[in-house]
C-alpha cells in the first residue's frame, strides 16, 4: 500500500510537470486522459502492454492485490473487503493482521440492518461512507455489497445479505453501489450465484430449475448489473450444475456477460478458481484468493503457457484484461485517486441514521416504549450482549471499528442522572468452535439469571439485550438450529415474571425463535448488529429521540421447522448435492402460499406513530408494452413524526402457471410529519406482472387480472384493487 500511494503521489508530480508544458496535449496518453471515453482508455492500455504485464493484471500478487504495470507507473488494483467498512490490512501474503494503526474504519450496520431500512438512498449514504473511506485507504475496489438470498435462517452469512426478497435486495444494492462507485470506488456484488449456506461452501453443488434461479436467485445481480451499473462481481464458492460457479460458463458468460451486457470484471471469490481451462473459458477474468507462488495460479503461468502453445489465443487474455483495466481506469488506477475521507462526523451519523432507521421494532404493547424518561427513576439493564463490540466479528465482513458504542454505554448516557441504571450480565453465550464443529449445548447460568432477575425485580424498567453474536452469525459455518444459544430464553421469561415493563432489545444477523418467551413481554425491538452507533441508535429508540421505521427483510419463522427448507428436507444437501426443492417458495412466497402464521411476517415493523392508506387509484398503460400507475395517500395519524414504508405487492389471479400468492414489486419510504398526509405514486412496469418461463427461456406477462395490494406489511395489506393486463407480453432476459 505504501508503494501504491508512493507510486501515485510521483505520478500526481509527473502530471503537474506536463500540465506547465505547452506540449502537454500531445504527450498525454489516451488512457490516462479523462476526457475520452472509457472504450478508448482501455484499447489505448492494451495496446501498450505485452503479454506478461496482461497476464499480471488477470491474477492476485498478494492476497489483496494485482501486479500493477509499474514500467508505466501503474499501480497494483487494491481490494478489500467488505460490505461494513474497509477491513483492516493483512498479509501481503498471510491471513494475519499487518498491525498497522492506520487501518481503522468507520463500521457501518450490517447488510440486514441496511437491508431493514427499505430505503435506497440512505443505501447510497452508506455506500458513500465506506468508498470515501476506501479512498482514503488506498482502495480501488470493495468487495461488497452481498445479496446473496436468505434461503434458510441458519446461513451464516444472513447478517451481511439484504433478505429474503430478490426485489427489496436488488434494489438496496443498487442504492449502495450507486452512492459507492460515485465516489470513484468500484463495488463488487457478490456471491455469483447460489451461494445461500456456509455448510460446504466450497464444494456443494446447486441444483434448482430455471425459473427458481431467474425468479429468485438471479434478480438482485441483475439490478446490481443494469440498474446499478456495477463494476466488478464475484463469482461464489459452491458449484452450480455440476460446475464451480468460478468457472460457470452458463452464469458467467451466457447470463451476466452475453444477456445482461455486464461490461465490468469477474472476480473469484479467495480460492474459488479450479483450474485453468475452466476459469480461461468459464468467464473468470480475475483470479483471486489462490494459494501462492502466484506466478504459478491458473490464469498466470499456466494460461501463458497455453497461450504459447496454442491452446488459448491472445483475444481471450485481451478480454479479461480490458474489464480488469476498464475497473482500474474507472478507479483512478492511472491517475490521481482523491484523497478521501475517514471517521468524519458525516460518516458517524450515517452509521446511527443507518442503524436507527433499520432497527425493527416488533412489538409494542401498550406503549410500552418509548420509555418516558421524565417519569422512569430505575431500569435494569440485562444482558452480556449490552457490553459487548461486534464489528471485528464474522470474518472477512468485519471491520477494525475506530471505535464502537455498546448499547450498555449508549443507553446509560441518554437516561442521564435522574434514572438508577442496574446492569447484569444474565447469560454468557458459549464460545463456538467455527467451521462446521457442533454449538456447543445451550448453558444455562442460574446464578447470572438469579442475579438479572433480582436487579429487574428492583427496577420500573428491565431491558434485556439477548441476542447471538459472530460465533454464530459467522461466514464459514451455518447455526445448527434457530434458538437462542446461551440460556436467554429461560433468562426472558424470568424476568419477564417479575417486572411486566420488560423489553428485549434483540442484537442478531438473523431470525431466532422468540416462541418461548414472545407472549411474556411487551416489547420487542430487533437491532441487528447496529455498527459504530450501536449503542447510541438503540437508546435513541427506547427513548424516543428516534421514532423506528425498519421493516423486516425476511420473514421471522415461529419455528424452524415451518421453514421451507426443513420441510423439503432440501438443506444442506445430501452426497454433496443440493437440490433446492422448495423452488420458489422461499420465505413470505412459501408462508402465503401455506398460509402458516410467522412470528412476524416479512415487510413488518412498527412505529411509536400511525399511518392510514386511501385513496387508491391504479391506471395501466399501453405504452412500452404495459405500465401500471399505482397512486394513493398516506397519513400520519398519531401524535409525532415518522416514516412509514409503503409496501406494493402484486398478486396474479388465474395464471396458467403456478404464481406466488403475492410478491414484492416496489416500495418507497415516506417521512412524514405528524398530521401530515403525502401522496406516493409508483410505477410498475411489466417486469412486475412477469413470470419466468423455462420452455421458452422467456419472461412472460401474461394477459389477465392482476390485484395491486398496497400494506404496511406482507400481512397488512390496506388497499387494494384489480388491473387487467390487456395482451401477454413475452421479452429476453
Ligand atoms: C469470502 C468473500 C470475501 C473474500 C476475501 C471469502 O472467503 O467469501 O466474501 O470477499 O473471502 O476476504
Amino acid at each position: 500500500m505504501n508503494s501504491s500511494r508512493g507510486s501515485r503521489c510521483l505520478l500526481a508530480a509527473s502530471i503537474f510537470c506536463l500540465t506547465v508544458s505547452p506540449t502537454f496535449s500531445q504527450v498525454i496518453p489516451s488512457f490516462r486522459d479523462p476526457s475520452v471515453s472509457l472504450d478508448t482508455r482501455v484499447k489505448d492500455l492494451l495496446t501498450r502492454l505485452t503479454t506478461e504485464e496482461k497476464l499480471g493484471l488477470i491474477h492476485g500478487a498478494s492476497k489483496f492485490s494485482t501486479a500493477g504495470v509499474p514500467r508505466l507507473g501503474i499501480g497494483p488494483l487494491w481490494m478489500s473487503d467488505g460490505p461494513h467498512g474497509v477491513r483492516e490490512e493483512i498479509g501481503p501474503d498471510t491471513w494475519n493482521a499487518a498491525g498497522r494503526t492506520d487501518d481503522f474504519s468507520t463500521a457501518m450496520p450490517v447488510g440486514i440492518c441496511l437491508a431493514s431500512t427499505w430505503d435506497p438512498d440512505l443505501a447510497a449514504a452508506d455506500g458513500r461512507t465506506i468508498g470515501q473511506e476506501a479512498l482514503w485507504r488506498g482502495k480501488n475496489i470493495m468487495l461488497g455489497p452481498g445479496v446473496n438470498i436468505m434461503r434458510t435462517p441458519l446461513n451464516g452469512r444472513n447478517f451481511e445479505y439484504m433478505g429474503e426478497d430478490p426485489y427489496l435486495a436488488g434494489q438496496m444494492a443498487v442504492g449502495f453501489i450507486q452512492g459507492q462507485q460515485g465516489e470513484g470506488v468500484a463495488s463488487c456484488v457478490k456471491h455469483f450465484a447460489g451461494n445461500n449456506q456456509e455448510i460446504q461452501r466450497n464444494s456443494i453443488d446447486v441444483q434448482m430449475d430455471d425459473r427458481t434461479l431467474y425468479e429468485i436467485y438471479l434478480p438482485a445481480f441483475k439490478a446490481a448489473v443494469q440498474q446499478g451499473h456495477v463494476l466488478s462481481l464475484m463469482g461464489a464458492y459452491n458449484k452450480f450444475r455440476g460446475t464451480y460457479c468460478c468457472e460457470n460458463s452458463l452464469l458467467l458468460n451466457s447470463i451476466l456477460k452475453k444477456d445482461w451486457g455486464f461490461q465490468g470484471l469477474v472476480m473469484s471469490d479467495w480460492g474459488g478458481a479450479h483450474s485453468t481451462d475452466g476459469s480461461v473459458r468459464g468467464g473468470l477474468d480475475l483470479e483471486m484468493g489462490t494459494e501462492g507462488p502466484y506466478g504459478k495460479n491458473y490464469l498466470a503461468g499456466p494460461f501463458g503457457a497455453g497461450i504459447a502453445a496454442g491452446t488459448y489465443s491472445i483475444d481471450q487474455l485481451d478480454e479479461k484484461v480490458s474489464r480488469v483495466l476498464r475497473v482500474l481506469i474507472a478507479t483512478h488506477g492511472v491517475d490521481v485517486k482523491p484523497a478521501g475521507s475517514y471517521n468524519t462526523r458525516q460518516h458517524q451519523m450515517t452509521a446511527r441514521k443507518v442503524a436507527e432507521d433499520g432497527s425493527v421494532l416488533l412489538k409494542n404493547d401498550r406503549a410500552t416504549l418509548p420509555l418516558n424518561t421524565a417519569k422512569i427513576h430505575s431500569v435494569a439493564i440485562i444482558g452480556s450482549n449490552a457490553n459487548q463490540k461486534f464489528a471485528s466479528g464474522g470474518m472477512s465482513s468485519g471491520i477494525k471499528a475506530f471505535y464502537e458504542v455498546p448499547i450498555l454505554e449508549g443507553l446509560t448516557r441518554e437516561l442521564g442522572d435522574k434514572v438508577t441504571v442496574t446492569y447484569a450480565a444474565g447469560y454468557r453465550i458459549p464460545r463456538r468452535m467455527r467451521r462446521g464443529q457442533p454449538s456447543p449445548a445451550p448453558v444455562v447460568d442460574h446464578d447470572l439469571i438469579r442475579q438479572a432477575v433480582a436487579a429487574a425485580r428492583a427496577s420500573e424498567f428491565a431491558i434485556i439485550v439477548a441476542g447471538l453474536n459472530h460465533d454464530y452469525d459467522t461466514e464459514g459455518s451455518d447455526r445448527p438450529n434457530m434458538k437462542l444459544p446461551a440460556g436467554e430464553d429461560e433468562l426472558i421469561a424470568a424476568v419477564a415474571a417479575v417486572n411486566k415493563h420488560t423489553v428485549v432489545v434483540m442484537v442478531s444477523g438473523s431470525p431466532v425463535e422468540m416462541g418461548a418467551w414472545i407472549g411474556k413481554v411487551p416489547a420487542v425491538l430487533q437491532t441487528w448488529y447496529g455498527g459504530a452507533e450501536s449503542g447510541n441508535a438503540v437508546a435513541r429508540l427506547l427513548t424516543g429521540a428516534a421514532n423506528p421505521s425498519g421493516k423486516l427483510p425476511c420473514t421471522f419463522p415461529k419455528r424452524l421447522e415451518d421453514t421451507p427448507t426443513s420441510h423439503f428436507k432440501s438443506y444442506p444437501g445430501a452426497n454433496g448435492v443440493e437440490h433446492y426443492e422448495e423452488g420458489l417458495k422461499v420465505g413470505y412466497r412459501w408462508y402465503d402460499d401455506q398460509k402458516l402464521e410467522p412470528e412476524f411476517p416479512f415487510g413488518f415493523g412498527l412505529s411509536y406513530t400511525t399511518f392510514a392508506y386511501s385513496n387508491l387509484d391504479v391506471t395501466g398503460y399501453q405504452e412500452h408494452g404495459f405500465a401500471a400507475h399505482v397512486q394513493f395517500d398516506v397519513a400520519n395519524t398519531g401524535k409525532i413524526d415518522g416514516a412509514e414504508v409503503v409496501q406494493v405487492y402484486v398478486s396474479a389471479k388465474g395464471s396458467s402457471v403456478w404464481r406466488p400468492v403475492q410478491e414484492l414489486k416496489g416500495f418507497k419510504k415516506v417521512l412524514l410529519a405528524r398530521g401530515q398526509t403525502a401522496s406516493v405514486s409508483l410505477l410498475l412496469d411489466f417486469s412486475a406482472f412477469a413470470y419466468y418461463d423455462s420452455a421458452s427461456q422467456m419472461w412472460v406477462s401474461e394477459k389477465g387480472e392482476y390485484e395491486i395490494r398496497v400494506g404496511s406489511s406482507s400481512r397488512d395489506i390496506r388497499l387494494q384493487k384489480s388491473i387487467n393486463v390487456p395482451q401477454t407480453l413475452r421479452y429476453h432476459d
